[in-house]
């Protein structure tokens, strides 16, 4: 890592995002962490508490931007153990402290909203997967630990009532997320093979109405959404994460760049705060050389670079950008104005003050992926106490397989028996 000080570097100016001015463009990633407290109200949900207030509010900085990790709008959305979402009481009340103490160092908040569609699980959500279509993922689900791998199930194929009363629930959300917990905006997301993208990706859906078969169709859920979200919080306060390049949770469609510069096009005519890409280099599975042969043996995929879809975001939309940036490689892209801010992952996990070691050219502590997600006996190790950090060095570039330790067993915390 470069040891200079970059305090003069363009990613240190302010930028107007949405509703808020930001002073500078490092910010947080969305990052799951499985570290809620169960409710002993609400079955099969949890809620943010003082660690969680802790782990944001080390991260915060005056006018920077944390975006939360993802949010399940409803228990359908939900599937995973430890994970607070935004329907409870009690998620509210967590969630409003959060976005508070955050506010009082001077720093911003969106929250990403999240439905998991058919990558949950009947034990964690209660009753069999919507989806856009009734295809299941390969395999067996490990999403949860301490428990035994199961075959995912078969979804159900949302009618379009259902594609409504689901768009309702992110709505209700947004609205509890910001005029209630008060969080600056909210980010929508729609990568990662989740229930949006899981409309988005033609191997996944085979629909044959008006959310199916064209780009147009398959693009519809997440452009009536976003109009929805505006008319009910305001442009300025919605945000969309998309990753163009996804391949994780089996998400194999074709026409990846018409139809994400199309969704890039659609989501900036609304004026939205920003669209959030993810680079082509980053997966969740494979490091940054596998997935980059992967691509480019995609058919019809040419152009392999972020540059079409950030060409397709007009102003006063942002482009934010993710994955696989570092103290080395974040200053050029946004100096030439090829995207607004860079949000970090990995390194922000490790690295709570990683805003001022940017600046400064400080060296930046490598991430030890057994301590991403929880819960463990002690949920603050790895999330707001790092007793035995290194620092990163080459070796760390292109490393990926975030999933590793998911079932790497440590601890569980039971949940009660999920309902049929
Ligand atoms: C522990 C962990 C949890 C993550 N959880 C989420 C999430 O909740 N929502 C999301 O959109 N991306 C999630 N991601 C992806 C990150 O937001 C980010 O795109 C990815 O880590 C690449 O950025 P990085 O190279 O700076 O880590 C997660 C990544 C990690 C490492």
């Amino acid at each position: 890592m470069s040891n200079c000080d970059h305090s003069s570097s363009k990613l240190f100016t302010a930028l107007e995002v949405g509703a808020v001015r930001l002073s500078h463009r490092v910010v947080l990633a969305p990052l799951t962490r499985n570290r809620g407290t169960p409710s002993q109200t609400f079955e099969r949900t949890w809620y943010p508490d003082a660690l969680h207030i802790l782990y944001y509010s080390q991260r915060a900085t005056p006018g920077g931007l944390l975006i939360t990790e993802a949010v399940p709008v409803s228990l359908l959305a939900s599937g995973s153990l430890g994970i607070p979402g935004m329907f409870t009481p009690e998620q509210r009340e967590g969630w409003s402290r959060v976005s508070s103490a955050v506010h009082n160092k001077d720093g911003f908040i969106f929250c990403q909203l999240w439905h998991q569609g058919r990558t949950t699980h009947s034990r964690l959500s209660g009753s069999r997967p919507w989806s856009s279509f009734s295809i299941p993922i390969q395999g067996n689900s490990h999403r949860a630990k301490g428990f035994e791998p199961v075959p995912y199930e078969a979804p159900h194929e949302m009618t379009l009532d259902e594609i409504v009363q689901v768009q309702n629930e992110y709505v209700t959300a947004a609205k509890m997320a910001i005029e209630e917990c008060k969080f600056d905006g909210i980010e929508v997301h729609a990568a990662n093979g989740y229930l949006l993208d899981q409309f988005h990706h033609s191997n996944i859906n085979h629909r044959s109405d008006e959310y199916g078969i064209s780009i147009e169709n398959r693009c519809r859920f997440t452009i009536t959404l976003a109009q929805k979200l505006c008319d009910a919080v305001g442009s300025d306060r919605v945000a969309f994460r998309l990753a163009p390049f996804g391949l994780f949770n089996e998400t194999r469609g074709e026409e990846r760049e018409p139809q994400w510069v199309y969704l890039c096009s659609e989501l900036s005519k609304l004026s939205i705060a920003y669209i959030h890409l993810i680079e082509p280099r980053f997966d969740e599975l494979q490091s940054e050389s596998d997935k980059l042969a992967s691509l480019h043996s995609t058919p019809n995929l040419h152009d392999i670079s972020l540059a079409p879809y950030q060409k397709a975001i007009k102003s006063p939309t942002k482009c934010i950008v993710a994955g696989g940036y570092d103290g080395d490689n974040c200053w050029e892209g946004i100096e030439k104005g090829e995207y607004d801010a860079i949000a970090f992952g990995r390194y922000f996990v490790s690295n709570e003050d990683l805003v001022g070691r940017l600046r400064t050219g400080k060296p930046l502590y490598r991430c030890d992926r057994s301590t991403f997600y929880g819960p463990f006996p002690d949920n603050a190790l790895g999330y707001t106490i790092h007793p035995h950090r290194e620092f990163a060095d080459q070796t760390d570039k292109g490393q990926s397989q975030l999933f590793k330790m998911i079932n790497g067993g440590i601890v569980d915390s039971a949940i009660p028996a999920a309902k049929g």
